[in-house]
């Protein structure tokens, strides 16, 4: 690899010396397709010689037959990278680049600027320092330089460079550069951007990347290359009070106890008084101890392992922070969710969410309000879809620690992650804990669950039949509660029907209704078996993930799903209600099997195959299944 540095070739060791005490800046640079952005990246790669030899010669050659620039160097063709994408002339996913000058390490992330790509940009903004907005001289503020900048507000980017580009073009005319300036600055405003600095640039032909242009001799400022050498960056996180999340315990042995994790802001030196979240246990650092010996002091981006005074309770996810300035614990939260994947955020649903170390569920509100990123308006919405962004209320199954993303990103940003495709489905940042999730307490009952239960000779538990319509669902659960009860049994039957009469009357039939109604089905049945009871639930329930959720209320054991398999075929030709014709027929939408999905479970407890088993069967099946471990014995 080229490298402008003499020190290479005369002492390569003083030169990775000095190339390891580098500060390290990440930047993300947005702009719109034509912008010049492919351009500036290419510029500043070449220009600080970090290109490999035969990849220059490729580029030459390249240049020659697809550039556009008649022949001479096309920088943006270095980073298009892909033939795929030359053809269709844009840049379609993240791409990282790497890249030092004698100063400064710099690692570029470079987001396509089209309009579906938020996803993109906010990925590769999450560990940005500074971002360059890049502005074509000749267009001026376009609404898609609305739309980067209102995200690198939103996603916390402390500096802002505004590129204005292509300058050549317009003759380095003063007048046009302070128009652009006047109007970038008025939007700026309106979003809470006050501070960026703008340099007149023209990429293409190297003026004001590495050094001060001629060209625009009114131009008192640096040059980009200069002010990202200069911008502070670390200096603003080891500022902060101490924070670690853990990310595992290191015990090698019974004589050593170690916290291993990532410093995301602070510093940290041996005999600090420390406090482990969520339990707020505190103690003190005896030793950091990192693979090349102990260390004095240890401060953000350092990867450390902490040795405590105390024996005290530590996990993987626990936060240790500073005890004097701790972060807030809690469960419940107000937060903006950027929505990254193709099917829709659904309110109620259970996710995961994972937020430094710590990896819990978590369900979402229905969004307070949905943002248009064109126009910035606020606007009613009652789920997210791709890319949509908005401000919701989220409700996770345990407390974590975590500081408001405004003040330090690493506790405050998380993901959101679907519990049944794994996949990454939103990323979000916290604004501020709910009060009313502190002022609501568990009540400690004495009478509990097994007690009711054992007065009953039972333990409680929930059997959950799902299948389509007409599949058969509630015939057998009728008959196994006859036989439970003829036995001496406490149950309970919830059937979708009825229970879609009285508590869930608001509901209807779209996605996010069915998600409402088997949570609210799920937590009766949980009070149901608290109260020591059979409950036998008949609902479609069509998503994994709800039956899942509903798994999730109970006990281990005390879950048990019952898939009564009936073929949409033979469940329509059965068509009891008249339901299946009419959807049919076009006047019942979202009808479960025609246009609305069924999720088939794939390990349920008990499977009941309709087409060989009759009702009367299916029921003996279920009822001596649960006989066989109801009594109740402790
Ligand atoms: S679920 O999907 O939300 O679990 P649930 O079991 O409560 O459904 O209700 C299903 C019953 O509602 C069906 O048995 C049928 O009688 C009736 N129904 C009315 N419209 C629909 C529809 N669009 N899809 C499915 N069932 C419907």
């Amino acid at each position: 690899m080229a490298h402008q540095s003499d020190l290479i070739a005369e002492d390569i060791g003083a030169y990775l010396a000095a190339h390891e005490r580098k500060s390290l800046l990440r930047f993300l640079t947005c702009g719109s397709v034509d912008d010049g952005k492919s351009t500036l990246i290419g510029r500043l790669l070449y220009d600080s010689k970090m290109i490999f030899e035969d990849q220059l010669a490729a580029l030459e050659a390249d240049s020659k037959k697809v550039g556009t620039q008649g022949g001479e160097i096309d920088f943006a063709l270095l980073v298009d990278g892909l033939a795929a994408e030359r053809e269709q002339g844009i840049t379609i996913d993240v791409a990282y680049r790497f890249f030092s000058t004698d100063k400064r390490k710099f690692i570029v992330a470079d987001t396509p600027g089209h309009e579906q790509y938020t996803r993109n940009m906010v990925t590769g903004a999450s560990t940005a320092d500074a971002a360059v907005i890049l502005i074509d001289a000749r267009k001026g503020v376009l609404t898609q330089t609305r739309r980067h900048s209102y995200l690198v507000k939103l996603l916390g980017i402390r500096h802002v460079i505004l590129a204005i580009n292509k300058m050549d073009l317009v003759d380095w005319s003063q007048a046009r550069f302070d128009e652009i300036l006047a109007d970038y600055r008025a939007f700026a405003a309106q979003i809470g951007l006050t501070d960026f600095t703008a340099i007149p640039m023209s990429a293409l032909r190297g003026d004001n990347i590495t050094s001060h242009s001629e060209a625009a001799p009114w131009y008192q400022g640096p040059a980009l290359m200069s002010l990202l050498e200069d911008l502070p960056v670390e200096d603003d996180l080891r500022e902060q009070p101490f924070r670690m999340p853990v990310q595992w315990v290191n015990r090698p042995n019974l004589d050593f106890r170690g916290f291993s994790g990532f410093i995301s802001s602070g510093s940290v030196r041996p005999g600090d008084r420390i406090k482990v979240l969520p339990s707020s246990r505190e103690s003190t650092v005896d030793r950091i101890v990192t693979m090349g010996g102990d260390l004095d002091e240890a401060v953000a981006g350092q990867s450390v392992t902490l040795t405590l005074k105390d024996e005290i309770d530590v996990s993987r996810g626990d936060v240790i922070a500073q005890a004097a300035s701790p972060p807030e614990v809690a469960d419940q939260f107000e937060a903006t969710i950027v929505w990254m994947d193709d099917e829709a955020m659904l309110p109620g649903r259970p996710y995961l969410l994972k937020l430094g170390a710590r990896t819990v569920g978590a369900s979402i509100t229905e969004p307070k309000h949905k943002v248009n990123v064109n126009t910035l308006e606020k606007l009613a919405a009652k789920r997210l879809e791709l890319n949509e962004i908005g401000v919701c209320n989220l409700s996770l199954d345990a407390p974590i620690a975590f500081d408001p993303y405004a003040d330090n990103r690493e506790l405050g940003g998380f993901i959101l992650i679907d519990r049944i495709s794994n996949r990454t489905v939103a990323a979000g940042m916290l604004h501020f804990a709910l009060r009313r999730s502190q002022n609501v307490h568990w009540q400690a009952l004495d009478v509990d669950k097994a007690a009711r239960g054992a007065l009953k000779g039972q333990r409680g538990r929930v059997v959950w039949l799902t299948g389509l319509s007409g599949s058969g669902k509630s015939t057998i659960a009728n008959l196994v509660e006859k036989k439970l009860h003829a036995n001496g049994r406490h149950t309970y039957l919830l059937d979708g029907d009825n229970v879609r009469h009285g508590l869930n009357k608001d509901l209807g039939f779209t996605d996010e209704d069915r998600v409402e109604n088997i949570r609210r089905v799920a937590e009766v049945a949980k009070l149901m078996v608290d109260a020591g009871l059979i409950v036998l639930v008949s609902f479609i329930s069509p998503f994994r993930a709800e039956r899942q959720l509903a798994r999730d209320l109970q006990a281990d054991g005390d879950f048990v799903e019952v898939f009564v398999d009936t073929p949409l075929e033979i469940a329509e030709a059965r068509d009891v209600k008249g339901l299946y014709k009419k959807a049919r027929a076009g006047q019942l939408k979202n009808f479960t099997g025609i246009d609305s999905p069924y999720e088939a479970p794939e390990t349920p407890e008990i499977r009941i195959d309709t087409t060989r088993t009759s009702a009367e069967q299916a029921a003996e099946v279920i009822a001596a299944w649960l006989e066989g471990e109801l009594d109740y014995t402790i």
